[in-house]
């Protein structure tokens, strides 16, 4: 019988996932490298399975999958350690999932999607919330302007707070190539190459350019779209800082010695494995996600606003039941897959609305 297989389940996002698989009435396999974390894991969860596996050792991971199998990771940085994971799926002809918010990991993912397809693998990256709810709300403004060229969509948080995991992928990413849609083709470009502001439910927030899955996902289903930049919503000041510290690391990056010494250091002092906002915190937290659909950026001729709470909650409930309908024939192709392309729209509309996240009219 095919299985849901969670591995990262004694980290911070995957204790969450592991959580909400089994309020779903799923009992997956607990997966990590420290048995007595994944015994005390499983005592707290009513008994589901575990096994032990390291990223450090592929062979490990591969033995737990079989074919038709539902690997969910959240096993990262996933620059550092994502691949063995995509692998051990792709080779066992697993379906993936993923909670990365890494774009060039995003990139390596897609860039799989032929050795998928042969496989029999549907594979489902940054399904939290990077990059699900981009990727639906502009689904649904090119629902309501099919002959849109563009999209803007911009991810907007108030209180927020991190996890390790978090703040060391971020660090990860330093000296890494971004990239943006241009003249319909994924296309190299430095993270933080622009600013700009939205209207985030009638006050005016400012975002800079990151990469997501919005670039790879939106143009299987809308193939006439030119441009799609993805913002993450900061401080004015932080957002012009950032910009300007990405071109600084871009430089820095250009120089190898430099670069491998700065990432060492900060792998030395920005780590994963050290837990994350507990649940009040989680609790206080509310953000939006913005899509427009135009033909340039100035004169939107669709724009969808969601509105609702923690990233953490979300992306741990949203990978539970994409694991969950994956497992039970819910997927409508195999291969490197946007959020809408898995499921449909609809459908992933009403499950991005049980796990709290709703469109904003008004
Ligand atoms: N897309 C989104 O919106 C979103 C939301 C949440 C998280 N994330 C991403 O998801 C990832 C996890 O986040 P987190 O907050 O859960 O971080 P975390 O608490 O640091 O979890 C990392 C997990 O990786 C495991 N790990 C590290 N090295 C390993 C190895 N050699 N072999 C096997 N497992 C290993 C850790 O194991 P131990 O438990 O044994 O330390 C831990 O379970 C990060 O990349 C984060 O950016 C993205």
């Amino acid at each position: 019988m095919p299985k849901i297989v969670l591995f990262g389940a004694t980290g911070y996002t995957g204790r969450l996932t592991a959580e909400a698989l089994v309020a779903q009435g799923e009992s997956p396999v607990l997966v990590g490298r420290d048995a007595a974390a994944l015994e005390k894991l499983a005592a707290d969860l009513g008994g589901p399975p575990t096994a032990v596996a390291d990223v450090a050792k592929p062979a490990s991971l591969r033995a737990l999958l079989e074919r038709g199998d539902v690997l969910v990771t959240t096993v990262g940085p996933f620059l550092r350690y994502g691949e063995p994971a995509l692998s051990a799926a792709i080779s066992a002809g697993a379906h993936y999932i993923d909670s990365t918010g890494e774009g060039p990991f995003i990139s390596t993912v897609f860039k799989r999607d032929g050795q998928a397809r042969a496989a029999g693998s549907a594979l489902l990256t940054a399904f939290g919330f990077d990059y699900v709810p981009g990727n639906l709300a502009a689904a649904l403004a090119l629902r309501e302007a099919p002959a849109a060229t563009r999209v803007d969509v911009g991810y907007f948080m108030q209180g927020p707070s991190t996890s390790g995991g978090t703040r060391a992928s971020v660090a990860g990413m330093l000296f890494e190539q971004g990239f943006a849609l241009r003249d319909g083709k994924v296309t190299p470009e430095p993270a933080g190459a622009h600013v700009r502001d939205f209207d985030v439910v009638g006050k005016t927030r400012t975002g800079v350019s990151v990469p997501g899955s919005e670039h790879f996902a939106l143009t299987r289903s809308h193939p006439t779209l030119r441009t799609v930049d993805v913002y993450l919503g900061l401080p004015p000041a932080a957002a012009r800082g950032l910009q300007i510290g990405s071109r600084l690391a871009a430089l820095a990056g250009q120089l190898p010695p430099l670069r491998h010494g700065l990432e060492a250091l900060l792998e030395r002092t920005i780590k994963g494995s050290t837990g994350g906002p507990d649940a009040r915190a989680r609790a206080r937290t509310r953000g939006w996600v913005v899509a427009q659909a135009s033909n340039n950026s100035e004169n939107p001729l669709a724009t969808v606003t969601l509105a609702g709470g923690d990233p953490y909650t979300f992306t741990a409930d949203i990978m539970a039941w994409a694991a969950h309908a994956a497992l039970n024939g819910g997927l409508l192709d195999t291969g490197a897959l946007g959020p809408v392309d898995a499921f449909g729209l609809d459908t992933l509309n009403d499950a991005v609305t049980a796990s709290g996240w709703q469109r904003h009219e008004g």
